[in-house]
């Protein structure tokens, strides 16, 4: 019989990608269950949840039974009830995979307001910080049990085009992480911070700003190519495979830190 040290890491653990059903999330999620974990789903929406769910089992039939979700709005007032709610249903974990993020808001200074400004922190940071205050509580306390939580590489490297609150908040990420990292100890916390991969996170632009964005990007950056999905799935698949990693940023970027 083959060795399986490697490829056998994450089989049979649980993993729940919050925020699950965007571009990133469908990538990791595949990956996951190519390595034999069972992936839990999670969005605000129901049907885009059990949308994404079909799809899975669709292309995996042999993983049916690894493959669950449930919705789960961190928009709410009552975020921390409907988090709450979700544990209660989904149970222990090994790890959890944060990625939830809404709509881009790309907006000049001057534009910047008290409201606009707690709301583009809801979802990412706000939300994220009650996740894994009730997440924790439905982990093992163990160097295999992991959080992985997404920044950006705006938090490092400045753009043109109204990115100071996504900069703040992708840098407050790797900080969060680094300390929670400290705090929960043996439970490993990380984080992913990617350069501009090609979703549905771009929608909002339109298509010919979009088109016009990433061609400039492929000209500039070293790889020539915007980062895909499955390019950075593996680098949430590293954080969670590497019981020895916590505390680090870990970056797939295209090479945009070195232009
Ligand atoms: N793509 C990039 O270039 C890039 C670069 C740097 C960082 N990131 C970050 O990486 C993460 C994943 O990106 P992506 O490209 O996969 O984005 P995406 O396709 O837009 O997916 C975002 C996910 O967040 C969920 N979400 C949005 N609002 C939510 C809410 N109120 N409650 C719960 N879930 C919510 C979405 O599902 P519902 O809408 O159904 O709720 C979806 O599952 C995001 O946080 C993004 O900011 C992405």
């Amino acid at each position: 019989m083959s060795l399986a040290r490697f490829t056998s890491k994450l089989a049979g653990q649980r993993v729940l990608l919050v925020g699950g059903t965007g571009g990133v999330g469908i990538s990791v999620a595949q990956a996951l269950i190519e390595f034999g974990a069972s992936v839990i789903l999670s969005s605000s929406r129901e049907t885009k949840v059990n949308q994404v769910i079909t799809s899975l089992t669709n292309d995996y039939p042999d993983a049916r039974d690894r493959v669950s979700g449930h919705s789960c709005d961190l928009a709410s007032p009552n975020v921390e009830e409907n988090i709450e709610n979700l544990f209660k249903k989904v149970g222990e974990v090994d790890h959890i995979v944060y990625m939830a993020g809404d709509r881009l808001p790309t907006v000049p200074l001057e534009e910047i307001t008290l409201k606009g400004w707690q709301k583009c922190n809801q979802v990412r940071t706000i939300a994220a910080i009650l996740v894994v205050k009730v997440g924790t509580k439905y982990m093992k306390k163990d160097r295999n049990s992991s959080i992985v939580l997404t920044g950006g590489s705006i938090s490092e490297k400045p753009i043109a085009g109204g990115w100071s609150m996504l900069a703040l908040i992708g840098a407050g990420i790797n900080g969060l992480a680094r300390q929670l990292a400290f705090d929960l100890a043996p439970i490993r916390v990380n984080t992913v911070a990617p350069g501009v991969i090609a979703t549905d996170l771009w929608q909002g632009m339109g298509d010919e700003v979009r088109e016009a964005f990433f061609k400039d990007l492929e000209e500039k950056n070293p790889t020539g190519q915007v980062g895909q999905a499955e390019d950075l799935a593996e680098a949430y698949l590293y954080c969670l495979r590497d019981a020895n990693a916590t505390g680090i940023v870990v970056n797939s970027n295209s090479g945009t830190f070195l232009v």
